[in-house]
């Protein structure tokens, strides 16, 4: 299936994230983020993958950006360690630690890749996560404090920026659920994590501004949620899980408002003032997707899938099995039309207030370890339903895939790889995968067709 011609400017990039692919966990003065305190737990990283080395990308990053000089890719999307940055998470700032992103930005510069930092992408300093993370107001200051260092120093060269990922994933497994960092199972008492992110999104991106930074978004993680089933407490349970996940994230920083007036006084602090931080203007807002959610009332055996993790029965939703679809790892249903639905519905929804948007993340995790021909279909038929979005009126200036190699899947370590680049976690050596290929062509010919 031939990709549709993107319009000429398109941005075409890949993505990471420093916990996931750095590794040198206390090189050169960086402190200990809440994530590694929680890998080095025993059993919580399934297959045991060592997360202090990762894919060894804080030693060869040189390595990385040639792989994507290679691909011809306009734009990196990787993240900045906070910890490396600010290993207490306030006070002393490590320049070793903001010396390793002046040298990647260079590299990058010198290969006319354009890097697009995200500030935080899960790594949050354990000394701040121990006084409470993002339960605490104060951690929001103290992100914007490191955002402020961070493009004081690299506003210079860096043309794009990312002030923070997925938060719903952070409150949700993070906080609610605890199978991510750190490890707290609260369920609804995780709100307050979520404002207090979204605050520091929108105090981030003051000090990124005040500090001479441009072009500034976010990711956020995008899915359309699909009913299952007619009865009211289906409806119910869709309706709130989508409340959760998409609008309670999206509504305060596109039109400053909660989603509804009972979760906003669910939220700590003056909530009113911290709204008109929090939906301080953007450049670009960005879209993670993966794929669709089916929702509904608990059920017994619904309770059971949430990315192999359980929820638990007390929640009033249950997520349930995709069928008809083709799965990836994760068994994540492949359903590429769920992009344009998503899209067309942020766009519904915000109308003028959705400034253009980039795809941050986009891909799949599979075992094929070289031979990877279902990510190049599923890569190939994704961009079909972007480009259907865009026919549609959405505003998109850019894709970037997740991910350029195969990384620490959080927990799951290395048992789910989205790479175009396979890893050898023994050796660590980079080995490039059929979708490389497919993907330095593709990026090709789009260029030449322009
Ligand atoms: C979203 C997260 O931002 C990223 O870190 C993760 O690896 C992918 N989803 C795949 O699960």
């Amino acid at each position: 299936m031939p990709v549709p011609q993107f319009p000429p400017g398109f941005l075409w990039g890949a993505s990471a994230s420093a916990f996931q692919t750095e590794g040198a966990v206390d090189a050169d003065g960086k402190g200990p983020s809440g994530w590694d305190a929680f890998a080095a737990l025993p059993g919580r990283i399934k297959d045991g993958t060592d997360t202090t080395r990762a894919t060894g990308f804080h030693d060869r990053y040189r390595e990385d950006v040639a792989l994507l000089a290679g691909l011809g890719a306009d734009a990196f999307r990787f993240s900045i360690s906070w910890p490396r940055v600010v290993p207490g998470g306030s006070g002393a700032v490590n320049a070793d630690g903001l010396d390793f992103y002046d040298r990647l930005v260079d590299e990058l510069c010198a290969h006319g890749i354009t890097p697009a930092p995200t500030l935080y992408h899960w790594d949050t300093p354990l000394p701040l996560e121990e006084a409470g993370g993002w339960l605490d107001r104060d951690t929001a200051y103290r992100f914007a404090e490191y955002a402020g260092i961070v493009a004081e120093r690299l506003a210079d060269r860096v043309p794009m920026w990312i002030t923070i990922n997925e938060p719903a994933e952070v409150t949700l497994l993070g906080y609610a659920l605890g199978e991510h960092a750190p490890g707290r199972t609260l369920l609804f008492d995780a709100l307050p994590a979520a404002h207090h992110q979204l605050l520091a999104h929108g105090l981030a991106v003051r000090a990124l501004r005040a500090a001479g930074a441009d072009n500034i978004g976010a990711a956020f993680s995008h899915a359309p949620v699909w009913t299952a089933g007619d009865s009211d407490e289906d409806r119910f349970g869709a309706e709130l899980y989508d409340t959760l996940t998409n609008w309670l994230f999206a509504d305060p920083v596109l039109t400053g408002r909660y989603p509804d007036d009972g979760l906003a006084a669910l939220m700590p602090g003056p909530v009113t003032d911290d709204l008109k931080v929090i939906s301080t203007p953007l450049d670009w807002y960005g879209v993670n997707y993966y794929n669709p959610t089916l929702v509904g009332a608990p059920r017994p055996e619904a309770l059971e899938t949430f990315s192999g993790f359980t929820m638990p029965a007390e929640l009033p939703f249950g997520i349930r099995e995709i069928e008809g679809y083709e799965k990836t790892g994760f068994g994540w249903p492949v359903v590429p039309e769920g992009l344009t639905e998503i899209l067309t519905l942020l766009h519904r929804r915000y109308g003028d207030r959705l400034p253009p948007l980039h795809i941050t993340e986009n891909g799949c995790a599979l075992e094929e370890p070289l031979a990877d021909d279902r990510r190049i279909a599923y890569l190939e038929s994704h961009l079909t339903a972007l480009r259907a979005a865009m026919d549609a009126g959405v505003d998109v200036r850019g894709y970037f895939t997740w991910s350029l190699t195969d990384n620490v899947e959080w927990t799951e370590g290395a048992s789910q790889r989205f790479g175009l680049v396979h890893i050898d976690f023994d050796t660590l050596a980079r080995t490039p995968k059929a979708s490389y290929a497919w993907y330095r062509d593709l990026i090709r010919v789009q260029k030449q067709q322009q």
